[in-house]
């Protein structure tokens, strides 16, 4: 890999149907990295097989090589750091924007945004992360753009800058105007490959305009006139998370995606400095920097290896060089890291900045570990969100109790999902955000570690982390409601609500403790992980 290639490191996030994957394939054909239009779609996790966890499962198999989609484009090696769509899977997604740079957010024209976009945002406003919009499907019927742009402004809290604006919607639509180039793209379809017949115009008063788009001329020019109020563009804002251009397209039609892809490279964040516990990384930092912000297991019981994808901060990765593992204080070394190319994955010397790699694990990493060159540091903003649906676990065969702790920790330190402990005797509690890790779980602590399993359902509907200046009201509070408490792995007291009501009326009474929706990771050094 070459160093001195500037890198882009992003994700692509929408709910779920928006045009996510079409809009990634589209940026790949650009980048020269497929041919044909179709290859990505494989590695979808289809929204049809919600209740078959082993297909998705399977599907997620293979989509290890789409986790990042590596190319270059317009002087840029580009990194999509792919987010699973399914929402079951968002806390992969979430954890996945801490790794990125930059993101773009896709929108359907048609519904506006939608639920899971605001959770995502919700994450991405928690980093500062900066945002480019494409609002999608306009050869379809959909919302007025200018609702549109409020409902961005007043759902996510983004404050829009319009680059490009369009023409027409559904069968009307007839292009968008480049409002950042100063030029007009005049819509036609082209689903399988480079649209090349865009007309452009550079004078928005060529009486051309007119001939071609008749009335809608006069529409163009007024709209023009009111976006006047979104200002103009500002990279710099843009850089801050303070201003969120925004785009009109068709991702299957591939209309107005290479001006975005084109002015994506030109704007867009390079690797930044990180956040460590004990100071600020510089990407010029001599040394090797790195965390691991996803783990990705196989299936196969023959195959028990797992993937960690490590984010590189600084300096410069190398294979089979000893690297330091923060957590479990010991020498480790990569004979076979890999770089993912597209739909290829291949073994690489080395890596810069901005560049993940994958790293072939036996249980060694959790989410959220550092690599160093013997610093002793560990990368902040690594979230974990309180879940939403939560059960009790219990270990069905004496005989196994200890594959049955084993495996409930590793699955929990690859994130698949989280686990609580309540006194008195242990009783251990999973939370997730969707009810196919449920499943996961089961199916997994069986065929990985032999460990059978029931579940029982828990009525709770979150998981609060509760902070106090004086522990000692932390102890107070839970005095009387032991059967509400319970500890996450870190050993921090959490409050489980059963109820909206409830929870609202515990904040009012307690002024002196805060209850959080989301805790940050913490890792220390310790002996436990490296143990197969
Ligand atoms: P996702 O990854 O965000 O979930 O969305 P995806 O790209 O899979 O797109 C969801 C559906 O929307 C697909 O149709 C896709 O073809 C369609 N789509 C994407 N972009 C556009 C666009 O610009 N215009 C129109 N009209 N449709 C668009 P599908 O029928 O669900 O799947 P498929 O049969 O096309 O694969």
């Amino acid at each position: 890999m070459n160093k001195n290639i500037p890198r882009r490191t992003f994700a692509i996030i929408s709910h779920p149907d928006a045009g996510k994957t079409t809009l990634t394939e589209k940026f790949l054909l650009f980048g020269g990295a497929i041919q044909t239009a179709g290859a990505v779609k494989s590695n979808k996790i289809r929204k049809t097989a919600t209740s078959d966890f082993m297909e998705i499962e399977k599907q997620r198999g293979i989509s290890v090589s789409t986790s990042v989609m590596g190319f270059e484009y317009g002087g840029c090696r580009v990194n999509i750091l792919d987010t699973p769509g399914h929402k079951d899977f968002a806390e992969d997604t979430y954890r996945t924007l801490t790794a990125v740079d930059s993101v773009i957010l896709v929108v359907d024209a048609a519904k506006g945004v939608e639920e899971q976009t605001e959770n995502l945002m919700r994450v991405c406003r928690m980093r500062a992360t900066p945002v480019i919009v494409l609002i999608n499907k306009m050869d379809r019927e959909g919302l007025d753009p200018f609702d549109l742009l409020d409902e961005l402004e007043n759902k996510l809290g983004l404050t829009p800058c319009p680059l490009s604006w369009p023409i027409g919607q559904g069968d009307r639509f007839k292009g968008v105007y480049n409002k950042h180039r100063k030029h007009l793209d005049l819509f036609s379809a082209s689903k399988t490959s480079i649209a090349s017949d865009i007309r452009s115009f550079d004078d928005l008063n060529d009486q051309r305009i007119d001939d071609l788009l008749g009335p809608l001329a006069r529409k163009l020019r007024e709209d023009l006139d009111l976006l006047e109020v979104y200002g103009d563009f500002r990279q710099e804002a843009y850089l801050q998370a303070a201003q969120a251009p925004i785009f009109f397209g068709s991702a299957l039609n591939n209309f107005g995606i290479r001006e975005l892809l084109d002015t994506f490279v030109q704007i867009a964040p390079e690797p930044g400095p990180r956040e460590t516990r004990t100071g600020i990384i510089e990407t010029q930092h001599p040394k090797l920097t790195g965390f691991v912000f996803k783990i990705h297991a196989n299936l196969d019981p023959n195959h028990r290896d797992r993937i960690a994808f490590m984010r590189i901060c600084s300096g410069k990765f190398e294979r089979n060089k000893f690297y330091h593992h923060v957590r479990l204080d010991k020498k480790i070394r990569f004979s076979a890291p890999l770089l993912f190319q597209a739909s290829d994955r291949n073994t690489v010397d080395e890596a810069w900045p901005g560049d993940v790699v994958g790293l072939y694990d036996t249980g060694n990493f959790k989410i959220g570990d550092s690599l160093t060159e013997g610093e002793h540091l560990f990368f902040k903003g690594i979230p974990a969100f309180s879940p939403e649906l939560f059960r009790r676990v219990e270990n069905l065969d004496p005989f196994k109790a200890k594959q049955f702790e084993k495996g409930l920790r590793q699955l929990t330190d690859e994130g698949v999902a989280q686990l609580f402990v309540q006194q008195p005797g242990n009783r251990k509690i999973i939370g997730t955000v969707g009810e196919l890790q449920f499943d996961v779980i089961q199916f997994r602590l069986l065929h990985e570690y032999g460990a059978k399993v029931q579940y029982q359902s828990l009525p709770y509907l979150k998981a609060c982390w509760i902070h106090a200046a004086n522990p000692d009201k932390i102890e107070d509070f839970f005095q009387y409601r032991r059967e509400h408490q319970a500890f996450d792995k870190d050993a921090r007291s959490v409050y489980l609500a059963d109820s909206q009501w409830m929870l609202q009326r515990l904040q009012a009474e307690n002024p002196d403790l805060e209850f959080r929706f989301s805790a940050e990771l913490i890792l220390e050094e310790s002996s436990d992980g490296a143990d197969d």
